[in-house]
């Protein structure tokens, strides 16, 4: 596995490999990495030739109050997790390099799919994802890249970024990996003490009380948020950001209950901001069928 750090570098080699007619599968991280960027790569290592990784923590995606400072960084055990996985090269730039002196251009997404959920509580955020995304897939150059369901928002603004500027790359989002008792993972787990890392559970245990009344044919998505919510505000250490039940392809808002759809939540548990949701495919089936 080879190190990069120069975006000159990783690019000729991105392009020497399009020369040889290998597929790139990027799978973009901003490191500290889990089972869950580790799903990605085995991923991206069934469907393409050869694998690229990237570890850059993207100072543009945080606010100014956020945790760019204190972002969890252990690089080398990245990269031995990275080597381990089969990943052929990472890119792991320093912040001058991807942003030097006098960088001024950036790429932003605009409209419903960014105004709402995690676009509303943290301004700014998708634009610098947007922008860093862009910027990797040049240098890069992959056929595919690989993103986690668990920022089911982040996919779907990425994927209409590609539409929208024709960039010629697949985003193939792949399943949330859970801890065994149902917390998401995230890098940002390693914040929570032992009681909050307790009451984080009610994270998936809302949005799983959300499922179960959907399973049980309740298609108003006014009332699965309630409940949603209900579990959410029950647990004393969590304050809600925000609850959506919403059209799993655009997030835009439904009256029923029916096709795509995404039941999401973001929560503070102490300083840690944690995100979850269940993406459901609901088939509608009326009470009432009159003959
Ligand atoms: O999902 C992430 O880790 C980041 O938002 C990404 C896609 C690597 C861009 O910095």
């Amino acid at each position: 596995m080879k190190v990069v750090a120069s975006v000159k570098e990783m690019q000729e080699i991105a392009l020497k490999l399009r020369r040889e007619g290998k597929n790139v599968g990027f799978v973009p991280t901003m490191g500290y990495l889990h089972a869950g960027h580790l799903s990605l790569v085995k991923n991206a290592r069934a469907e393409c030739d050869v694998v690229v990784m990237s570890i850059f923590v993207n100072p543009l995606q945080f606010g100014p109050q956020e945790d760019f400072a204190v972002y969890p960084r252990a690089l080398e055990r990245d990269l031995e997790l990275a080597r381990a996985e089969g990943v052929a090269y990472v890119f792991a730039p320093a912040e001058e390099e991807m942003y030097p002196e006098g960088y001024c251009t950036h790429v932003e997404v605009t409209g419903p799919l960014t105004e709402k959920m995690c676009g509303r509580s943290r301004p700014g955020h998708f634009r610098g994802v947007t922008t860093v995304v862009l910027k990797l897939f040049q240098v890069v150059q992959p056929v595919r890249a690989y993103f986690g369901q668990k920022d089911a928002q982040q996919a779907l603004v990425i994927k209409k970024m590609c539409r929208d500027l024709n960039v010629p790359v697949e985003i193939v989002t792949c399943p949330i990996v859970r801890e065994g008792d149902g917390l998401a993972l995230s890098s940002r787990n390693v914040y929570l003490s032992a009681s909050e890392r307790e009451a984080a559970l009610a994270l998936p245990r809302a949005l799983e009380a959300g499922r179960q009344l959907v399973a049980k044919g309740e298609h108003d998505p006014q009332k699965v948020r309630a409940k949603i919510l209900a579990v959410l505000t029950d647990s004393p250490l969590v304050e809600v950001d925000y609850v959506e039940v919403c059209d799993g392809q655009n997030l835009s808002d439904l009256d029923q209950l029916a096709g795509p759809v995404l039941l999401a939540a973001a929560v503070r548990v102490g300083k840690t901001r944690l995100i979850d949701n269940i993406y459901l495919e609901v088939h509608h089936v009326p009470n009432h069928v009159e003959i």
